[in-house]
């Protein structure tokens, strides 16, 4: 069954994106730590640390939205992946809520361009080709709900050459 032809692969750092919404891999406390949630607050700068302190904290398969200060894009969809304990504590469940809840969150911000990281494969230790097939199959599903007028494009941001052939290969294979 091919896959939805809006979803890409790209290699390289996601605040270099432009997009209406870039996704973050943040932890439980939304208050920055390293990785992607590091670089992305150090490239949004610090009044995004100041937002995210309002916000209470994200529970895990949970989204929740800032702005995006310095970044180009309109918001952060910040939200918390699982962390990897073998498979058998609902990881693939919980990973799949963080695509399905970013996604829902920018169509209701009305943003038509999203850029996720590879969530929870980092810090996470989530495998990284289970996580990126699970990704695209959930991306997938979730948007034969959207229109191409709602959600235009979903980019998967890979920061390593081994991520990237791993989404290529996933998208290429499902086309
Ligand atoms: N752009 C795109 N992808 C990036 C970038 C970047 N600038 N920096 C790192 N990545 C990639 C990593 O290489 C990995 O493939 O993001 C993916 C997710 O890795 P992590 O950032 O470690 O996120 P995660 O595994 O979800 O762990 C989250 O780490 O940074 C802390 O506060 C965070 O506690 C949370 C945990």
């Amino acid at each position: 069954m091919a896959v939805d032809k809006r979803m890409r692969a790209i290699e390289g750092d996601i605040t270099h994106c432009t997009v209406d919404a870039i996704v973050n891999a943040a932890n439980g406390t939304l208050l920055g730590g390293s990785g992607v949630d590091g670089a992305i607050h150090r490239a949004a700068g610090r009044e995004l640390l100041a937002e995210c302190m309002t916000l209470g904290g994200c529970d895990t398969g949970e989204a929740k939205a800032t702005k995006a200060y310095r970044l180009d894009a309109r918001h952060i969809i910040h939200t918390v992946g699982p962390i990897w304990h073998g498979g058998g504590q609902g990881e693939a469940r919980k990973l799949a809520s963080c695509y399905r809840r970013c996604l829902e969150t920018a169509v209701a911000l009305g943003d038509r361009t999203i850029a996720f990281p590879a969530i929870s494969t980092g810090a996470y230790g989530y495998p990284a080709a289970e996580a990126a097939m699970l990704a695209v199959s959930t991306v997938d599903a979730c948007l034969r709900s959207y229109g191409p007028e709602t959600i235009a494009s979903v980019s998967f941001v890979c920061f390593d050459r081994r991520t990237f052939e791993m989404y290529e290969s996933v998208l290429s294979n499902k086309r």
